[in-house]
């Protein structure tokens, strides 16, 4: 058993850790082991060894029922026939696509729904005294929870953290029932795939009644420069009142565990008191050296320590300037970020931290220093992650106020509209004090093309504009660090959004007109653009000629073709959007515009646009649903990276003669020449602001070659060569070594090839799959948008020659072995190792 504490105070945060539910009598065993092997295995800080906090991962052993229930909540109801399961869940992704889903297209045609969760457990009786709370990080959507018939309370919005105390009915001497019902019927809901049901983390958190108050802790550095910053510590404390003097104090440790400041003991009392403290030379947070801090803050009552939290922080500046962009700790830097919404492809909404980390790791190796949550609070995993790696957070809280939003035939009255006057005040608060403290979050957003950006009533003050300050007093009640902002797609000075001056910043969605003309319209203004592109790509698939650029669907209007694909040659957006390259060249050239968020880094479920059925995901990733990145991908690693890009397409396998166009994505060159088959091409090099170059080739088998050339010497070489008939099935695991840790993924990459080892690029075999070992295959994949068989199988087709299954370990250390058959080539196996790992000394792989 471990403490999420014990780790978190460790400069080497296992941050992967994964807690046994609860059995307290256990506890002191399995955290004397784990003390001994921390201490044993790394230079650990001692100052939490007697932490009286008990954080626990309360995610397994529940079970489940689909389908509204009379009574569930009662102790007494008997759900043996319930299916067992761990958390965090998504119910809706294990569906069939539902051509009549009310999810509609938007919500990927997955169904929602009622559903129920319970679990039993019994505490030990020697906590008896403490206070008990139940952390839900999130669950889709109108949740009603109770503690042995005992109603908690319920929670409509779907993205919300939050928290109930547990202590005044729990039963020290008999089992305890908690009771979860979500309620995610009414639909649609939502304009994308949420997911349903308990899919987020749940923990359990064991306390003296004298403690941090939850999210009680805000760290800021009012004062900074690269010699000094002061620290400012708020903190908010729940405790009794008491003879003996209660007293806090802080102290800061830096990555390596050494103590580099510490506050002065304060007195407190039950409310919220501020301390600082000054860090000399500090070590500044950036996305490319995300250098974070453990502040470690103790509560004693006379010299008892009665509680104590750790706040993982950075330390850094930035700022917006009207005619300089974003800079972050005085140096201009682009934010080079894209939107992304919270599923995990085949995974669904389940939250998976390795899942994230992978798609970040993706994100970064792309060259992208910025992620807008859209359009929701995102989970507390995502924050962590970026904060480690190194990701400017737009931190967005809703897609709806009071106005109900329309999708392509449907007003969406189902929707956080219906909860916005009785919940928004708390939702926002819970959302700002569960993420302040994150370095990475920078910006605020607090709607997403809302509604009210139109004065639709005469009043004297449009309701915009009321709402407008109304949110962002709410947020500046708690944060006045960071700006705020809201993604506007009416960008005209009679938004009331925009007019009422309410907001930090000037968002702007698409309508790139505007952003040149920004310093005239808004003069003295500061923008960012909040979404952007909209481009639509299939990887793999290529419509020629690629010179001529595609708007669909037409306005309002439905689209269709045959394939229901979308070109890879960044040459299809939609009317709203432009394409990458369109986009990218405005913002590069505009140092006014602080950055952008380009719709969208991945592949969503839902939101097909331009299609509709049988299309059910988005094609508007620059990585497929899979996690499989399009070529545009190349273009931006080749303009946002100090890496050496060249990379060549679409694949070449075509029919002799036809015209094939070639485009190569290139830097650190001044030229690039092309070879079919040892005979040059010719040779191109951009021009003004191009971003790649093009040949049309008439197709002929065999190898294209391409050279990029810096001064007449050569610099980089990549080919494509003709695939011959598929022979192999090739197997590539992203970690073959994973933790036992009932969370922990191998991502497996699967690619029909050729003799030779060359993918065959229109391949769409079926591959079986097996495994044997202590892992669970718990999603398939291929990034394709209509392929109809389900996420979770151990079978899928290739699409353009690949696929990915995922694996996930369990609590059991071992060997994975893995099997890969399909019809007419020979199988294919890999092993994936299982360890028992409780300490991870760098959190990036
Ligand atoms: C935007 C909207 C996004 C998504 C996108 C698709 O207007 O903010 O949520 O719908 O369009 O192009």
């Amino acid at each position: 058993m471990k403490s999420i504490l014990l780790f978190k105070c460790c400069s080497f945060t296992n941050y992967k850790s994964h807690c046994q539910p609860i059995k307290f009598q256990q506890m002191k065993k399995v955290m004397q082991f784990v003390l001994l092997t921390l201490f044993l295995i790394i230079p650990v800080i001692c100052h939490s060894t007697n932490n009286p906090r008990l954080t626990n991962n309360f995610n397994d052993n529940w079970r489940f029922h689909i389908g509204d229930t009379a009574n569930a909540q009662s102790p007494a109801f008997n759900n043996a026939s319930w299916r067992k399961l761990d958390l965090p869940h998504d119910w809706s992704i294990e569906g069939s696509f539902d051509e009549k889903s009310l999810a509609e297209p938007g919500g990927g045609y997955l169904n929602g729904g009622i559903g129920w969760y319970r679990k039993a457990f019994t505490l030990d009786k020697t906590l008896k005294g403490k206070k008990v709370f139940i952390n839900f990080d999130g669950i889709y959507r109108n949740s009603t929870v109770w503690l042995n018939n005992h109603p908690l309370g319920l929670r409509p919005y779907g993205y919300i953290s939050f928290r109930y105390d547990l202590t005044p009915y729990l039963l020290w001497d008999k089992t305890n029932v908690i009771a979860v019902k979500v309620d995610n019927s009414q639909q649609p809901n939502s304009r994308w795939y949420s997911g349903s049901g308990i899919y987020r983390n749940v923990s359990l958190v064991v306390i003296s009644p004298f403690h941090f108050a939850h999210w009680g802790i805000f760290v800021t550095t009012p004062v900074m420069s690269e010699k000094k910053a002061t620290l400012n510590v708020q903190f908010q404390t729940k405790v009794q009142s008491t003879k003996e003097s209660i007293t806090i104090h802080s102290q800061l440790y830096d990555n390596q565990g050494k103590l580099v400041a510490k506050s002065p003991v304060i007195s407190v009392k039950d409310t919220v008191s501020t301390t600082s403290m000054e860090v000399v030379v500090p070590h500044l947070w950036s996305t490319s050296d995300p250098y974070l801090y453990t502040l470690v803050s103790s509560l004693y009552v006379g010299n008892q320590l009665k509680d104590q939290l750790s706040t993982t922080i950075g330390i850094r500046y930035f700022n917006f300037d009207k005619d300089k962009g974003f800079s972050l700790n005085g140096k201009p830097m682009k934010i080079l970020g894209v939107c992304d919404h919270n599923d995990l492809g085949c995974l669904g909404s389940a939250v998976n931290k390795r899942a994230i980390e992978r798609q970040l790791e993706l994100l970064k190796n792309m060259g992208c220093n910025a992620i807008r949550t859209s359009h929701n609070p995102s989970s507390p995993e995502l924050l962590d992650l970026a904060d480690h790696m190194g990701f400017i957070i737009m931190d967005e809280a809703f897609d709806m106020w009071e106005t109900p939003k329309t999708t392509m035939d449907v007003l969406m009255v189902n929707g956080y509209s219906r909860d916005f006057d009785k919940w928004h005040k708390r939702d926002l608060e819970d959302f700002v004090r569960c993420d302040r403290n994150h370095p990475s979050v920078m910006i605020w957003s607090v709607g997403n093309e809302v509604p009210e950006q139109y004065s639709y009533k005469n009043d004297s003050i449009p309701r915009g504009a009321i709402i407008m300050k109304d949110l962002c007093s709410i947020i500046r009640s708690l944060d006045t660090t960071r700006p705020i902002v809201t993604a506007n797609n009416n960008p005209n000075p009679d938004n009331p959004l925009i007019s009422c001056g309410a907001t930090d910043l000037i968002g702007i969605n698409y309508h790139m007109n505007s952003w040149l003309s920004f310093p005239k319209v808004y003069p003295g203004n500061k923008l960012i653009i909040t979404e952007a592109t909209s481009a639509l790509e299939t990887r793999g698939w290529y419509q020629m000629p690629s010179d001529s650029i595609l708007r669909v669907p037409p306005d309002n209007s439905l689209y269709t073709t045959p394939t229901h694909f979308c070109s890879a040659y960044d040459n299809y957006s939609t009317p709203w959007g432009s394409t990458h390259e369109e986009t990218w060249k405005v913002v590069k050239a505009h140092p006014y515009i602080s950055g952008m968020f380009i719709w969208t880094g991945f592949d969503y479920i839902g939101e097909p646009t331009p299609y509709i059925w049988p299309s059910r995901s988005s094609y508007f990733g620059i990585i497929d649903l899979a996690g499989f990145p399009k070529d545009v991908y190349y273009m931006y690693q080749s303009e946002w990276t100090n890496k050496t890009v060249l990379h060549i397409f679409p694949h070449w396998n075509w029919n002799p003669g036809q015209l094939v166009d070639i485009w190569a994505y290139y830097n650190d060159a001044d030229e690039v020449e092309l070879f079919l088959n040892g005979k040059s091409l010719g040779k191109k090099h951009k021009v003004g602001d191009q971003l790649h170059v093009m040949w049309r080739v008439p197709f002929e088998p065999g190898t294209l070659r391409a050279v990029s050339y810096k001064n007449g010497k050569q610099v980089m070489v990549t080919e494509e060569k003709t695939a011959g008939p598929a022979a192999h099935i090739e197997l590539t695991a992203d970690h073959s070594k994973i933790n036992a840790d009932n969370s922990d993924l191998s991502f497996v990459t699967v690619q029909i090839v050729d003799k030779e080892g060359t993918l065959v690029p229109t391949a769409s075999n079926l591959v079986n799959f097996s495994i044997t070992g202590p892992g669970e295959i718990v999603g398939v994949d291929n990034g394709s948008e209509i392929d109809h068989n389900p996420f979770k199988a151990n079978y899928r087709n290739a699409f353009f020659g690949k696929c990915l299954i995922v694996i996930q370990s369990t609590h059991k250390p071992g060997i994975i072995h893995l099997i890969a058959t399909s019809k007419g080539l020979p199988s294919s196996n890999i092993n994936i190792n299982i360890n028992i790992n409780i300490t991870t000394v760098n959190i990036l792989k």
